[in-house]
């Protein structure tokens, strides 16, 4: 297996929709919003691709996406998938790491999500990148499932010499509990 990620294209738009609704089920998005996501200058969007894949349809391993609007301060994670047979090997963290650094770059003080309150391994992984809960939505999610709330402060990018240690490779954010957002977080997961 050869992984590597690159910026996702409209021409991705077909195996991604194919992980999409293997992941989410009815909670998948529509084509069309996924195609609007690919398309807008306001987004960034990776895919983790199997490069010695002789399969096409095992070729994506994973997507994940953010969307921040140059100038605007502040940013979403609008989605994160990893195919199910490559989980839990550092793909998630790699992607988000991606994204967070991307987020940086285009001068994001503040990084936004919503989880499912029931999903402990995004929680998890999220939680570990340093971003905090903020609140709660109740009964967000079909089923009646709660989202939780959560930011990240983007930390500043760290240069640290070999073997000063591992620590905070992403930061910790602050600890501040705000209100929730009141932005419109239909699309956001
Ligand atoms: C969430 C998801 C993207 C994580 O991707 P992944 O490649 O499996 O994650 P990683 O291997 O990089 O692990 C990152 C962290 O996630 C957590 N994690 C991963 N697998 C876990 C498991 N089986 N149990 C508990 N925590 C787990 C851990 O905190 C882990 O960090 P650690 O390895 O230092 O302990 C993946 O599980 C997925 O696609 N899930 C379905 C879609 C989804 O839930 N998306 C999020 C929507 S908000």
């Amino acid at each position: 297996m050869s992984v590597f990620m690159r910026r996702a294209k409209v021409g991705d738009l077909d195996r991604i929709m194919v992980l999409e609704r293997e992941t989410f089920e009815d909670d998948a998005w529509p084509e069309d919003a996924m195609r609007r996501e690919l398309e807008s200058p306001h987004a960034f969007y990776l895919i983790a691709v199997d490069d010695e894949a002789d399969d096409e349809s095992a070729r994506l391993l994973g997507y994940a996406g953010l969307l921040a609007p140059k100038g605007g301060g502040q940013g979403d994670i609008q989605t994160i998938a990893v195919a199910p047979a490559i989980r839990g090997i550092g793909l998630g963290r790699g992607l988000m790491h991606a994204l967070i650094t991307e987020a940086r770059r285009r001068h994001v003080a503040e990084i936004f999500l919503e989880v499912r309150a029931d999903n402990p391994i995004a929680r998890a992984l999220y939680e570990s990148l340093g971003f905090e809960e903020i609140g709660i939505r109740r009964r967000y999610y079909r089923g009646g499932i709660d989202a939780v709330h959560m930011r990240l402060t983007v930390p500043p990018a760290v240069a640290r010499p070999a073997g000063a240690g591992a620590a905070g490779a992403t930061g910790a954010a602050s600890a501040e509990r705000v209100a929730i957002d009141s932005r419109d977080t239909e699309s956001k997961r």
